[in-house]
């Protein structure tokens, strides 16, 4: 089967990606691991941030500038303002394509405060606003003829010198491995922040598999060491409780009943901030009970039924525990404008390093990057398409994907993936979490180094090749310990605090270090990592090379 466009995942922004994508004569696809429904969007719950009248620049200029803001010296001017700018035309289309955001008697859209921005311009459904999103695109991509390829786990792209040729799946219901020939790929997968298992919003497959995907097709992952801590998890289930809930006037406190940080300040000083109460033996708390029902009841209602049903909390009337919690990677692979350095490849999402967040995103604009940027790529891709052919596959690729699958399934093991898993998260969160320095950073990447190393030696247990979820599972963990390594590497480069990326040894933002951190595979198991060239020694070479 060959497709004009793949795009590979179905949150946000790989159906933005698809619906933009297709057109009435060509063929378009969207492969996603799971099922349909299942992406990193769907659990963004509090809203998405735009300016709804495009006039208003006063505004858009504010968004601009908040964004800059957040992302702490490394935000990428153009492609922030292109966010912003695009914003409130996403909206519209959105609505257009059946969301149904909260709106005033008057139908005006609703908006709410987020963290970290200076006017109230997170535009909400409840707060099941990613949920929504995602629900009405794909009723648009199904009813635009975008086909959806299920249960199909991506183990690499092929190329055939800088042009991309096709996608290698591994079928989950019974194990085949095959190649989907396209003439234009896009990337949207979603973010690794789900390594952190156990301390983590994402689902725990949510670990970056795309990310190995384009280091061994050779392109550049960029600023891995920036993981942004989401606030308020349930400290018991690390299950997300949106901003919207301190965005609609909820408090922190801890033990003593004290309010000690600005609510709504951006993620990473609050994520510090509660962790500081944490380690020194407080216990820190959401308190709603001051809100009057009506709020809780109509702008929270999947947190007031999930703190019922997982914790036993009527948040109406008890204080709700919570924890920082991984939720994003603001790090992903080099994509500017969506462009990666491979031809007819196209990044957006979670999976890509933009520029838009920089050392720290702020919430509500993750909806908004995916949509935005997707829409892009979705275009990119389909004018790349219209004028190139298909390309020869790789087939040295393809088979060594099926040696990897047949070697999984061949050997004996009593090893416990599923303990590694757990391990390497609850190591991830100690060693390179809120908090880390040079000796933690080291120790985890010893550890790293070791499991890397063990994990060649798994086998699945169960040889049924029907669905069999070691084997996905097995291959989710190699990608995921590779990532670690890369995180870690980036996190020891930057010897610096900025953002998200907290350096006990190195409390202080360091100017010369405003640059981002690229690392790329240089040979199989060994990383290349440095500092982004300067733009002037970029233009340098760039001359000598022309
Ligand atoms: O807190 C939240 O609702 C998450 C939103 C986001 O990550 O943008």
């Amino acid at each position: 089967m060959t497709y004009d466009i793949i795009i590979i995942g179905s949150g946000i922004a790989g159906l933005m990606a698809a619906i933009e994508a297709k057109s009435e004569i060509n063929r378009v696809a969207i492969i996603t691991k799971s099922n349909i429904f299942k992406s990193n969007s769907a659990i963004a719950s509090g809203g998405i941030n735009a300016v709804i009248d495009e006039n208003d620049n006063t505004q858009i200029q504010e968004h601009i500038d908040d964004t800059m803001k957040s992302a702490q010296g490394l935000g990428n001017k153009k492609a922030v303002t292109y966010l912003c700018k695009r914003a409130p035309h996403i909206i519209k289309k959105l609505c257009d394509y059946g969301v149904a955001f909260d709106k005033d008697e008057k139908g005006k859209i609703l908006q709410r405060s987020f963290g970290g921005g200076s006017s109230k311009r997170t535009c909400f459904v409840g707060d099941s606003t990613g949920a929504s999103i995602t629900q009405a695109l794909i009723k648009k991509a199904k009813l635009s003829g975008v086909e959806f390829l299920v249960n199909q786990y991506v183990m690499d792209i092929t190329k055939i010198d800088s042009f991309v040729s096709g996608v290698v799946v591994l079928k989950r219901i019974d194990s085949s491995v095959i190649v989907y020939p396209a003439k234009a790929i896009v990337l949207a997968g979603g973010g690794y922040a789900g390594i952190y298992r156990g301390f983590s919003t994402n689902a725990q497959d949510c670990t970056g598999d795309l990310l190995s995907v384009a280091l061994r097709a050779g392109l550049s992952l960029k600023d891995m060491e920036f993981v942004q801590f989401h606030p308020t998890g349930f400290a018991k289930t690390s299950y997300l409780i949106s901003e919207a809930a301190r965005g609609e006037g909820g408090y922190l406190v801890n033990s003593d009943g004290e309010r000690f940080v600005h609510e709504l300040g951006t993620r990473d000083v609050l994520a510090r901030a509660i962790f500081e109460q944490i380690r020194k033996g407080q216990k820190v708390y959401l308190d709603m009970r001051h809100l009057p029902l009506s709020v809780i009841e109509t702008r929270l209602p999947s947190l007031y039924k999930n703190a019922y049903n997982q914790v036993g909390i009527d948040i109406s009337a008890e204080l709700l525990e919570v924890k920082p919690v991984a939720h994003y990677s603001m790090g992903g692979i080099e994509a500017p404008f969506t462009c990666s350095s491979l031809k007819g490849l196209f990044v957006c999402g979670e999976s890509a390093s933009l520029g838009v967040h920089g050392a720290n995103r702020l919430g509500g604009n993750s909806l908004l990057e995916g949509a935005v940027f997707g829409e892009l790529a979705g275009m990119k891709a389909k004018e790349y398409a219209n004028y190139q052919n298909f390309l020869p596959i790789d087939y040295n690729v393809v088979i060594k994907d099926m040696s990897l699958v047949d070697r999984i399934f061949e050997g004996d093991c009593s090893k416990n993936f599923n303990a590694m898993r757990i391990s390497v998260g609850k190591i991830m969160f100690q060693k390179v979490g809120i908090f880390r320095n040079a000796s933690s950073l080291q120790e985890a990447f010893d550890y790293m180094k070791y499991l890397r190393l063990e994990s060649n030696t798994l086998h699945c247990i169960d040889k049924d090749k029907n669905n069999n979820v070691e084997l996905i599972s097995i291959l989710e963990l190699r990608n995921a310990l590779e990532l670690s390594e890369a995180i870690i590497l980036g996190a020891l480069k930057r010897e610096e605090s900025r953002g998200a990326h907290y350096r006990e040894d190195f409390p202080l933002t360091c100017k010369g270090a405003k640059r981002h951190i690229l690392i790329k595979e240089y040979q199989k198991g060994f990383f290349k990592v440095a500092y982004e060239e300067s733009k002037i020694v970029q233009f340098i070479k760039k001359l000598l090379i022309d």
